[in-house]
């Protein structure tokens, strides 16, 4: 990397849920300095960029989106001096670390809440959006269907309605009052100083509400983010900020907007795409959503990833895309939340790793960079009888030993139990024994980080769809100045023939198979089921 200011631009980042990564002092619950014993192995899958779900204080009942006091840490995590220890152990490998921030709203036990309900004229009441009647703004969405009847909730304290985009214990802060503008940004600048590198921007569309409109992706929105950017420009020029915008293509690109919004921002358009071109065997979804999607400018980066802490959600597919991903991905009832589909990677892909890793080489081929959600790495499993979004949330498999090595401790109840039966049990899924097997997902999975970053073409904007006619296949080019690289992914479950015309390439990388062995391939080749083949011109 030549400019230091644009680490973003080839990072790999891992997200990690801090409370069931690993239990440093035996409460039972993942911690701080949990994460930093593991930063070795972190940095050894490729990490350069950590990601932490939210560690602020919190009555959790939205896994720490529902914050309730933004200055200081929870305690089931640590101090702020454990935050700091952490910071300089992740900077001295090298890495980075962004946090979350909950920009959108806060929990009802915030004291900004609490104080703004009790007294109308307290100047805290008008850091939330208000009114008499839950009439209001009827255009916009419910966004946790499964358990809101309304954006609106009564307040009897206050004997008004309070706006809520997600549960109602989590009321929306009012970004047309000034105070609440300032407030975020001292919270910004709180943990920046501290010498974190950025945020992961929670829910960002839904910052300000006007009658008339679905009240997301307001041009008044936009306004304020473009505030949070200067900011970082002006103060932390090589701090970034990620967003969480689950939108349309077409609305998702204002994020981004002329490089003065957004540094980075999920690529939510592509990701259920993916799973649809692997689910059907058929490349053009994919590749149509990939001819949608605008370029970026050049200081801004996609983010891509097949999977995160969240349900996996198909909100912005058609009617018909979204059946047909929950008939082949959400069979039971229970695996569905919201409009989406509440299973981690593995489990959702029948366990079947190979075809996993093949999910991987797509996510991989594609421009932008990407992010590995924890336990994804060794295939972990789902736990569909807990609620809500927990059984995606379980704890790291880390050995086959006590606890599956999650704790120091033998504490009687851990955060989240962990799995302990079926074909994802820790005694056959985890680190130790995934580290040690030479052919392991986890290592195959490395090998695969490692290739990707070998060719930093990857990471740049440019792509050619080949042969797209053969939907059967999806095939990629990637080029910069030195070199050219094809990679091909057979979607389906029965051998391709790919023509390669008259080039010929060498072998770069492949699905564990016989392809291997071969060095040179021109005119043609053969993919078998559900493999990958990435070549590189000569
Ligand atoms: C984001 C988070 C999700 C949370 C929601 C409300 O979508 O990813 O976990 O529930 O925001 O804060
Ligand atoms: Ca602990």
């Amino acid at each position: 990397m030549n400019d230091l200011t644009k680490w973003y631009k080839e990072a790999i980042f891992y997200e990690i849920d801090p409370r069931t990564y690993f239990d440093s002092n035996g409460d039972g619950i993942g911690d701080l300095q949990g994460i930093l014993q593991k930063l070795d192995y972190i940095k050894s899958l490729g990490t350069d960029c950590i990601w932490l779900l939210p560690i602020f204080s919190s009555p959790m009942k939205d896994g720490g989106y529902d914050i309730e006091d933004y200055y200081a840490i929870h305690p089931d995590l640590g101090t702020i001096e454990d935050l700091k220890e952490l910071i300089n152990a992740i900077h001295q490998r090298g890495m980075r670390l962004i946090l979350d921030l909950v920009v959108n709203h806060t929990s009802d036990q915030c004291e900004w809440f609490q104080k703004g309900e009790a007294d109308k004229d307290s100047p805290y009441h008008d850091y939330y959006v208000w009114s008499d009647s839950d009439e209001k703004y009827k255009d916009t969405r419910i966004i946790f269907l499964d358990t809101e009847k309304s954006n609106w909730a009564w307040s009897e304290k206050a004997q008004q309605y309070y706006w809520h985009r997600f549960f109602s214990s989590q009321p929306d802060l009012n970004y047309d009052n000034p105070a609440v503008r300032e407030e975020m940004k001292m919270i910004m600048r709180f943990w920046l100083d501290m010498g974190i590198d950025g945020f992961r921007a929670d829910a960002v569309p839904y910052l300000i509400e006007r009658e008339g409109t679905n009240c997301e992706n307001l041009p008044e929105t936009h306004v304020y983010l473009k505030e949070m950017r200067q900011l970082i420009d002006a103060e932390y020029p090589d701090c970034i900020l990620l967003a969480e915008a689950n939108q349309w293509p077409r609305d998702l690109m204002p994020y981004l907007a002329k490089g003065d919004e957004f540094h980075m921002a999920f690529n939510f358009p592509v990701m259920p795409r993916i799973y649809k071109s692997v689910g059907v065997g058929d490349n053009s979804s994919l590749i149509e959503t990939l001819k949608d999607t605008p370029g970026i400018p050049d200081d801004c980066q996609w983010c891509t990833f097949l999977r995160n802490h969240d349900e996996l959600t198909v909100e912005m597919v058609t009617e018909e895309d979204r059946k047909l991903l929950w008939d082949i991905y959400a069979p039971e009832k229970r695996m569905h939340l919201n409009l989406g589909i509440r299973r981690r990677l593995a489990p959702l892909i029948g366990g079947d790793m190979h075809k996993v890793e093949l999910l991987y080489a797509i996510l991989f081929s594609l421009p932008g960079v990407s992010i590995i959600y924890y336990g994804d790495e060794i295939g972990m499993g789902d736990n569909i009888w807990l609620e809500d979004r927990d059984g995606v949330r379980t704890p790291m498999q880390w050995s086959n030993g006590a606890h599956a090595g999650f704790t120091i401790g033998n504490p009687k109840k851990l955060y989240r139990p962990v799995i302990d039966e079926g074909e994802y049990d820790f005694k056959k899924i985890n680190v130790a024994q995934q580290i040690e097997e030479k052919g392991s997902f986890l290592n195959r999975l490395k090998a695969l980080v490692h290739m990707r970053k070998a060719h930093p073409l990857f990471t740049s904007q440019g792509f050619t769809i080949v042969n797209a006619w053969q939907r059967e296949v999806f095939a990629i080019q990637r080029s910069n100045d030195s070199e050219t690289i094809l990679c091909l992914h057979n979607l389906t479950d029965e051998q391709q023939t790919v023509a390669l015309g008259k080039t010929t390439y060498n072998h770069l990388h492949a699905s564990i198979d016989p392809m291997e062995q071969e060095i040179q391939y021109s005119s043609e080749v053969t993919l078998p089921p559900f493999s990958y083949l990435w070549l590189i011109r000569i």
